[in-house]
């Protein structure tokens, strides 16, 4: 099967900028930094980059490269037994697809009710009475809620059509033509975040260390988890991406560049949403800290009061902010479902249309479960475990892999310097073979030992069995099972030199 390539290495700069910048840049970064120490943050965060983020992200860069194809294929070739591990990790990016598009679906409605803020005065009932009509417990399922699965449809719709188009002329365009877009648009939000009345109060709350929270292991675990999530690393998703480079592309400049770029983004992004925070408590005449909001919360109910609260132009602010979400998670969407296409490609010797109809067609069955009114319950379950254990635990055994049973890393550091101008130095093998799992181990140790402790979240027992310990356990039996089927078709290796 001859491979897909990305136009010019640019493209494939902005593919993966495209992947990285997301919801976790814009809604998840601002919400876990304040509650996790707020500038003091910054330290674990930065440790968490460079010994995990950075790293396991030029692993990723590598391996696709070297080996040409998506997760499973490249971790069989580094040893047979290890297939299951690139399927879990394209599975899980599958799970997150899956709710991810819904996400975007209330972004694409609030763009709507930025119109004229149709959400009124009382943004959180609004958000989960009238959008979401939430029921009252994770055991009560509720009907579908239409208004939720209209715009969830649309946007399946455009992913398929996106992914029907192929690597350079789907993914690589989306990217070209949102990133560009997205970056002038919180831009502008910024600027004028940071004019606002009380933005002072805002960045106080934003760079105030909180040095305390430094003691705390789960600051620490925080820190790693977000660092994953923004960089998309753990989800095979840059093996993918990197796989469809030519042979003479430079990987370290460009892991640089996209780490670089993404944190970048992150950290001015928050300066702008946390000045828009300061503004609404202001306005509302109480403490920063009363107004923040977790992840989705933020958006969806603070961002709304900020809006009702501009001195002008409501509208049109509205609309760019929900615009950016839309625009930052839609080509993350692409990334998340693009691991699991280019695997089933490879292991059933599909057509691109054939997999992109099998593996969305999947997702969007599991994307129903929460277009249903109790749906948010299982989101956040869901959301937690995959997060918080199926990317940190793969991650682990992704840098074990390649660290101690197949001994490749030496090598994969000689092929990054091959074609790379910028070399990279011996630091990276002995993080990949030290740091990294010593470091990630011990977190997912405090993690495990704190679950015992309590259920998540205060949910029953048995919904965190099935939505949480039970859907990792499937993930990795479905990788397991999958791993027995032989293979229809050896993915090509390098045979066109063509220049970037
Ligand atoms: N990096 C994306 C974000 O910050 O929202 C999320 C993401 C995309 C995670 C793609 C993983 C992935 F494979």
């Amino acid at each position: 099967m001859k491979r897909e390539q990305w136009g010019s290495k640019y493209g494939f700069i902005l593919a993966a900028m495209g992947s990285a910048i997301g919801l976790g840049n814009l809604v998840r970064y601002p919400s876990v930094v304040y509650e996790n120490g707020a500038g003091a943050f910054l330290i674990p965060y930065f440790v968490a980059l460079f010994t995990a983020g950075i790293p396991i992200l030029f692993l990723e860069y590598s391996l696709g490269h070297k080996y040409r194809g998506a997760g499973p294929w490249v971790y069989q070739r580094l040893s047979k037994k290890w297939e299951w591990l690139g399927w879990w990790q394209s599975i899980v990016a599958f799970v997150i697809l899956s709710y991810y598009m819904v996400i975007l679906g209330w972004a694409l409605s609030y763009t709507y009710y930025s119109f004229g803020s149709q959400w009124g005065e009382d943004t959180e009932s609004f958000f989960f009475n009238n959008y979401l009509g939430v029921t009252e417990g994770v055991g009560v399922l509720g009907g579908i809620q239409w208004k939720v699965l209209i715009p969830v449809a649309i946007l399946w719709a455009v992913l398929f059509w996106v992914l029907h188009r192929g690597a350079k002329r789907g993914i690589e365009w989306a990217s070209k033509f949102m990133i560009p877009i997205l970056v002038a648009m919180i831009v502008l939000i910024t600027i004028r975040g940071l004019t606002l009345e009380g933005a002072i109060k805002g960045l106080e709350a934003y760079f105030t260390p909180d040095f305390a929270a430094l003691s705390k292991p789960e600051v620490w675990i925080n820190a790693y988890g977000q660092v994953f999530f923004t960089l998309s690393v753990g989800f095979c998703t840059m093996i993918t991406y990197a796989s469809y480079l030519p042979k003479r592309s430079d990987l370290a400049n460009s892991g640089f560049i996209v780490a670089l770029s993404n944190c970048s983004f992150e950290f001015f992004a928050a300066i702008g949403i946390f000045s828009a925070l300061g503004f609404l408590a202001t306005q509302q005449g109480v403490e920063v800290g009363e107004v923040v909001a977790g992840t989705l919360g933020m958006s969806f109910v603070v961002f709304p009061q900020i809006i009702n609260q501009f001195p002008g132009l409501n509208s049109l602010f509205g609309v760019m902010f929900f615009v950016s979400l839309l625009f930052a998670g839609f080509t993350s969407a692409v990334s998340l479902a693009e691991p699991g296409i280019a695997a089933i490609r490879e292991k059933f010797g599909l057509s691109r249309k054939a997999a992109v109809n099998w593996l969305c067609g999947a997702s969007v069955l599991m994307s129903l479960l929460y277009v249903f009114k109790g749906g948010l319950y299982f989101l956040d379950i869901v959301d937690y475990f995959i997060n918080n254990y199926g990317i940190v635990v793969s991650a682990i055994l992704m840098v074990v892999l390649t660290g101690w049973v197949s001994k490749q890393v030496d090598s994969l550091q000689k092929h990054i310097n091959d074609v790379s101008i910028v070399r990279i130095g011996g630091w990276w093998p002995a993080i990949i073979r030290f740091i990294t799992p010593l470091s990630l181990a011990a977190m997912v140790l405090w993690n495990i030992y704190n679950e015992w402790m309590m259920t998540y979240g205060g949910y029953p027992q048995w919904s965190v069995n099935v939505f949480g310990w039970g859907l990792l356990a499937v993930v990795i039996i479905l990788g397991a099972l999958i791993q027995q089927r032989r293979w229809a078709t050896e993915p090509s290796p390098h045979k066109e030199e063509v220049s970037s």
